[in-house]
């Protein structure tokens, strides 16, 4: 089984960005972790990160049909990135959205994700270990349409 790790604009810089929000981890030993993670599990984990929205897309059509989910941190393609969005729709497959800083205890425009209401999941504030639950959780989950509770068959 195949999970994409996808990362948004400036999360190429992680570590360098303001740590109190997002923390001391570069981006580079945030998915190597997941990759030992994954291996742990019997999963293989690609991932991915562009600044650019339609790079992003490109990468969600080229892989989707080969892998069982997505965990995807959108940086700030969270908050206006709809063709982002409707790459995921399309993709058909369960979509864990994940940010590092607690999106909701930020400024106003942070507080709105129009990823969210397309996705099984969101983890929001937990930091890099935020990543790591989510590939547990779909771990379990992505092989079955509609596990979890409240979950929509995404
Ligand atoms: C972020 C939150 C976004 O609002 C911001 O633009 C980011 C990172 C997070 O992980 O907390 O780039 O997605």
């Amino acid at each position: 089984m195949k999970i994409l790790v996808i990362h948004g604009p400036n999360l190429n810089v992680l570590g360098k960005r303001d740590q109190s929000l997002y923390g001391s981890k570069s981006l580079a030993e945030i998915d190597s972790m997941l990759r030992e993670q994954g291996a742990e599990l019997g999963i293989e984990v690609t991932s991915f990160q562009s600044n650019h929205e339609g790079a992003l897309i490109d990468f969600v059509q080229s892989e989707s049909p080969q892998a069982a989910g997505i965990i995807i941190n959108p940086g700030a393609l969270t908050h206006y990135g709809l063709s982002l969005r409707d790459a995921l729709t399309d993709a058909g497959l369960p979509v864990i959205e994940v940010h590092l800083s607690n999106i909701y205890a930020r400024e106003e425009f942070r507080r709105k994700s129009i990823i969210a209401p397309i996705v099984r999941g969101q983890i929001s504030g937990l930091g890099w270990q935020g990543y790591a639950a989510a590939l547990r959780i779909l771990a379990t989950q992505a092989c079955s349409p509609a596990a979890g509770p409240g979950a929509k068959g995404r």
